[in-house]
Formats: structure tokens, sequence, C-alpha cells
């Protein structure tokens, strides 16, 4: 076995110079291309950004064919991820001016009354704005709960590193945690509810999006303990917690990939999956499955069925070598501008490669298992299950061919970029000709950190080390049992009327006003019920008076409990 790996190696290592030198050709070139393209992108100064105002990132000057001069908070929060990573990385100190007028245009975003709701009821999942910073009041794919999350980390990072570089606490306590704790409240408060996906398209629960919000609740707690903003930790890391164990059940173990939405009877192959695993890397966690971290079996396994959905479906991939890179789209089920390769997809591909080559290196081996065994089985058909120490032939072998493979991605964007280096939205999938919106900030963005991956380049951990799981072991979900709930309410009545509960689970009876569930009065003002809730599940409840068949619902917002793993729990409150 030894020596076919060496011949393969051989083989492959002549693949590998040919490869490297153009992927070192495209990065040489591309980068100052990628970088002038992102910044000319942001208001108000920006060169194609006319009309934006300060720190606001127009998704692509296409103002028709499509219309994306809007600012989505997806978009801008993982843009601005990308020029923070560089600012607090020192690779570019001039950035810092930038980065403040982001987040005061963020804050700005936040209290804009929009269709999604006011800031305190529903408007920060609200996915896009104008470029002026009103609101967008067009019909829409509303809520898209990933946004906020994402604010929150960029923005966390952000407040990190002014930290721990002299800036003292009280810029971030005052101007940047306010912006922060509203979205990680809303974050915290509405994750257990339907969202559009990533892709605007599909209403349901979005692996990008749950991963996203695990990390900005872990990321938040943290930093509002070091800041003394201690009241919110435990909500944070309850929902983190619970979030990670809803991360779990998007795991497809008979055919090893993440189905990437609950909804939209799809294949559930998207392309969510792989920018999922490169923007929650977090070096320090090594290969953990539980966070699908690059170099993770499960997140590997998934990158490989990914890749393959998209072999035989584009004519540009055809011809190519079934193990060699090829280019990919969002899901193998697009029809938008007929469905056709992206180049931030394609450089996803390659950045989770990267990623998980660094992580190899700094673990000094790498494990190949029976869920990772197909990927690697691409680069050495004898390949078998096993760990292999970096001082190995084997690891040498294999470290080598993912690094060829991963150019290979950057060499299938290269071929389709026109000369002035330009990076559009798509390129069609059968002439390879840029189509949809040109000059799309987020795939300058994702070549940037395609790029930095390759080289080598790691950021601040997240907080994704050690976590495991808190499902016990099945990872599918809520917990099966149920739990003993009591709610205790103290509320004032009159004499004929009376208190009821209603909640977002069938014994709540599901937000039914009719069937809500009458209280004891038996403690009167406290009144009483003690019911059979599921076990490990965010609830949310209001009470209800009902007094000669008129109903009053508490206040807004809901309230809510995450019931435990097992035992009983007492809730009290206070009529609102
Ligand atoms: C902290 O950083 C902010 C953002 O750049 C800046 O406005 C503020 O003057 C800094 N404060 C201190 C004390 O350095
Ligand atoms: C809410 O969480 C439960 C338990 O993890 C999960 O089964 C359910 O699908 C989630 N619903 C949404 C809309 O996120
Ligand atoms: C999204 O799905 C939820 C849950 O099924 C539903 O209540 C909501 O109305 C849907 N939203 C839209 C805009 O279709
Ligand atoms: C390989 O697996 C072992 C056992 O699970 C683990 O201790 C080790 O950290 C893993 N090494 C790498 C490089 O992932
Ligand atoms: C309370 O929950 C209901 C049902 O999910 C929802 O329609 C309503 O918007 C929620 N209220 C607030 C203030 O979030
Ligand atoms: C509610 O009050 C009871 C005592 O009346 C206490 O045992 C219980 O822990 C309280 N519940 C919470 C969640 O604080």
């Amino acid at each position: 076995m030894r020596f076919y790996v060496l011949v393969s190696w051989a083989a492959l290592a002549v693949g590998a110079c040919a490869q490297s030198s153009s992927a070192d050709a495209y990065v040489a070139s591309e980068s100052p291309i990628a970088k002038a393209g992102l910044i000319a992108n942001i208001g108000p100064s920006g060169s194609k950004s006319s009309g934006a105002k300060s720190g606001i990132v127009i998704a692509s000057p296409s103002s028709s064919s499509p219309d994306y001069l809007y600012t989505w908070t997806r978009d801008s929060s993982l843009v601005f991820n990308t020029v923070i990573d560089q600012f607090t990385t020192g690779e570019d100190t001039t950035l810092r001016g930038l980065i403040d007028d982001f987040t005061a245009a963020e804050a700005i975003l936040q209290q804009t009354s929009n269709p999604s709701g006011t800031v305190s009821s529903g408007g920060l999942g609200e996915p896009k704005f104008n470029i002026d910073e009103t609101a967008f009041t067009g019909a829409w794919g509303r809520p898209q709960r990933d946004g906020p999350a994402l604010r929150a980390t960029a923005i966390i990072t952000y407040a990190n590193w002014l930290l721990a570089n002299g800036n003292g606490t009280s810029y971030v306590l005052n101007t940047l945690w306010p912006i922060i704790e509203l979205d990680l409240n809303y974050v915290e408060n509405n994750w257990n509810q339907s969202t559009f996906d990533l892709w605007e398209e599909v209403n349901s629960s979005s692996f990008f999006t749950t991963a996203v919000q695990h990390r900005a609740l872990r990321e938040g707690a943290a930093l509002a303990t070091a800041i003394g903003q201690t009241s919110v930790v435990s909500g944070y890391t309850t929902q983190a917690d619970n979030l990670l164990c809803f991360l779990q059940s998007y795991w497809n173990s008979g055919s090893g990939y993440v189905t990437a939405n609950t909804g939209g009877g799809r294949s559930g192959k998207d392309a969510n999956t792989v920018l999922t695993s490169i923007h929650t890397f977090d070096v320090e966690a090594g290969c953990d499955a539980v966070t699908f971290q690059p170099c993770s079996d499960k997140a590997l396994s998934n990158l490989k069925v990914y890749v393959d959905a998209f072999r035989s479906i584009y004519g540009v991939n055809s011809g190519v070598a079934s193990t060699a890179a090829v280019a990919t789209g969002r899901y193998p089920e697009d029809s938008y501008y007929n469905g056709n390769p992206w180049y931030l997809a394609v450089f996803a591909v390659a950045e989770q490669l990267y990623d998980a080559l660094i992580t190899w290196d700094q673990l000094g081996g790498l494990n190949v298992t029976s869920t990772s065994l197909t990927f690697f089985q691409q680069f050495d058909s004898s390949m078998t299950a096993g760990s292999y120490d970096s001082s190995s032939s084997t690891y040498s072998t294999l470290t080598a061919a993912v690094k060829d493979f991963a150019d290979g991605f950057l060499e299938v964007n290269a071929k389709y970029t026109p000369s002035t280096g330009a990076l559009s939205e798509q390129f069609d999938k059968s002439s390879g000709s840029q189509t949809s919106a040109s000059d799309l900030t987020w795939s300058y963005a994702s070549a940037l950190t395609a790029f930095a991956a390759r080289s080598g380049k790691t950021y601040a951990s997240w907080g994704a080390a050690g976590l495991t799981s808190t499902c016990g072991g099945s990872g599918g979900g809520g917990g099966s049992g149920t739990v003993s709930v009591t709610f205790n309410v103290d509320a004032t009545t009159v004499w004929g009327e009376n208190i009821y509960i209603t909640g977002s689970v069938d014994a709540l009876e599901d937000w039914s006003p009719d069937n809500a569930l009458i209280l004891s009065a038996a403690n009167y003002p406290i009144w009483s019920i003690t019911l059979s809730l599921p076990a490990s599940t965010y609830i949310e409840y209001k009470y209800i008076r009902k007094y000669n068949g008129a109903v009053t619902w508490e206040s807004d917002p809901n309230d809510s409990i995450t019931t435990p793993a097992s035992g009983s729990y007492i809730q009290n409150d206070t009529w609102r």
C-alpha cells in the first residue's frame, strides 16, 4: 500500500506544481482587484456605491436585471467580517474608519421600522434596506434570521480587538454593546422560529442560519462576561446549547451530507453547508464534527457530496475527471438565471479545504474515519480509515492532494474570470461567461477570505473548542421525553375573571386563545398550573385574561422558557 501511495503522490505532485503556479498567479492578480472591488461598494466614498450612506455596503452596483442596489444585513456583515479580519490581524490598518462607519450605519438600520417590525418587534430580521437607510417595503422573503447573528459576529470581533488593544471598555460598552445586544437578544428569542434561508427562497429552518446563530450567542456570552454584562450570559448560553443540539439534526448520516434546510422539497445539497464550515471555522476546535469544523469528517464528507452534485449538470464541467475540481453553484435544483455556478460557492469549497489543511498542520496529523473515507479515497482509492501522523508519507500524500484539489477550485474561478478581474455573481453553466449582478461585493469578499486561508491565515477563536452537544448522543433535535412544569403567575383579577395560558407547543394548545388552559386560583393572587411539556425545548407562551367573553393578552414580548432535560421545573411570572 505504501508503494501505491508513493506512486500516486508522484503523479499528483506533477499536477500540483502545474496547478499551484496558476493558482499562485490568480491569487497575485485577483487579490488587489477583489480588495478594490469590495471597497468600491461601500458608501459614501466607494467609486461604485454612489447614493449609499456612510458605512452602507451595496450588494452590487447593478440597478436592473437584477436590481441589487440595496444593502443586505447578511451580505454586509459577511463583507465586514472580511474587512474586520484584515484590520484586526494587521493586514490593513487603514480600515478602522470604515469599520466605525459600518457599525454606525448598522445602528441606524436596526432602529429603522420596516415590514418585519420595529427594533423590538421583529424588525431586526428584515433582510434588506434601501441604500439611503430607509426601509424597503416591497414583497420579499422575510424574515431572514441569519443577519442579526452575522452582524453581531462581525462587531464582536472588532469589540474584542478594541478591548485587547488599549481602547478601554467604555467605547465597547456604550457604543458597540448596545448594537450587539439587540442582535443577540433577537437571536436568543427567535432562533426557534422559521426563517428564509440565505438564498431567500426556503422558509423553514436552515443549517447556515442555525450555525451562525450558535456562534454569535457563544461569542456574545464571552464578550458579555468580559465587559460585566453578566445578566445576559445564562440566557445566551442556554440557547446556544439548544442551537448546538438542533444543529446536529441537519446531518443526514445515511447519505453523508448535511441537509441544508428542513423545508424546500429539495435534495438539501447546498453551498449553505460549505459556507457554514468556513464562517464558523475555529482552528482551536480542531476537527470537531459537533460544530462541523472544516476538517471534521462530516464536513469533508458533505463537501464531496455537494461538489459531486454539480459534476454532470453544468456544461463547463464536462470532461473533467471525476475527482478533479469543478464549478459549483448554490444547489443543484437552482433555476435562478437558469441555475449557474457562483464564484462565492467555488471559493467557499477551496476555503474549506485550505482551512482543513491549516488545522491538520497545527494538530500534527489527520484522521480518516468511516465517515470521511469516501472523501479521501478521491485522492487514493486504496485509502483506509486510520490516524496519519504528519511524519507519515500518507499524510504528505493526502495533504498535497487536498492542496492540489483546493487550488483546482481557484483555477476554475480563474478560468471564468475576465481579464479585468471583475467578479459578478455567477458565470454561465454552459458558456462560462459572466451573468447576473456585476461586481458582487460578496464575490470579492469570498475571494479575499479564500486567498487568506490559502496563505495559512487564522483568526481569533470564537469558543468552539471542546463543545459537546447537549442532546444526549442521538443528535436528533429536542429530547423525546417530557418534564413537569409548573407555571405560577402573580395576577390580580376581578370576581369572575380567570387567567389562562397558551403557547407554542401542543401541550399549550398552540397559541389558541379559545383552547387556552385555565389556571387555578387556589393560592390567589398566584395563579398556577402544572403541565407535562416536551423536555429540552424552547417554548414561548403568554397568559391571557378572560372576563365576560372578552380576551386580554399580556403585553409583548412573548414569555419564554427552555424546559430542562429531565425532572421538574417551576416558572414564576408576574402578569404583564
Ligand atoms: C476607541 O475606539 C473608537 C473606535 O475607533 C474610537 O472612536 C475611540 O476614540 C477609541 N477610544 C479610545 C479611548 O481609544
Ligand atoms: C425548534 O427546536 C426544536 C428542538 O430542537 C426543533 O425540533 C424544531 O424543528 C425547531 N423549529 C424551528 C422552526 O427552528
Ligand atoms: C413561514 O413559515 C411559517 C411556519 O410554517 C409560517 O407561519 C409563515 O407564515 C411562513 N412565512 C411566509 C412568509 O410564508
Ligand atoms: C484523531 O482521533 C483521535 C481519537 O478520536 C483524537 O484524539 C485526535 O485528536 C484526532 N486527531 C486529529 C488530527 O484529528
Ligand atoms: C409571539 O408568538 C407568536 C406566535 O409565534 C407570534 O406570532 C408573535 O409575533 C410573537 N410575539 C412577539 C412579540 O414576538
Ligand atoms: C419559583 O419559586 C419557587 C418557590 O416558590 C422556587 O422553588 C423555584 O426555584 C422558582 N423558580 C425559578 C425558575 O426561579
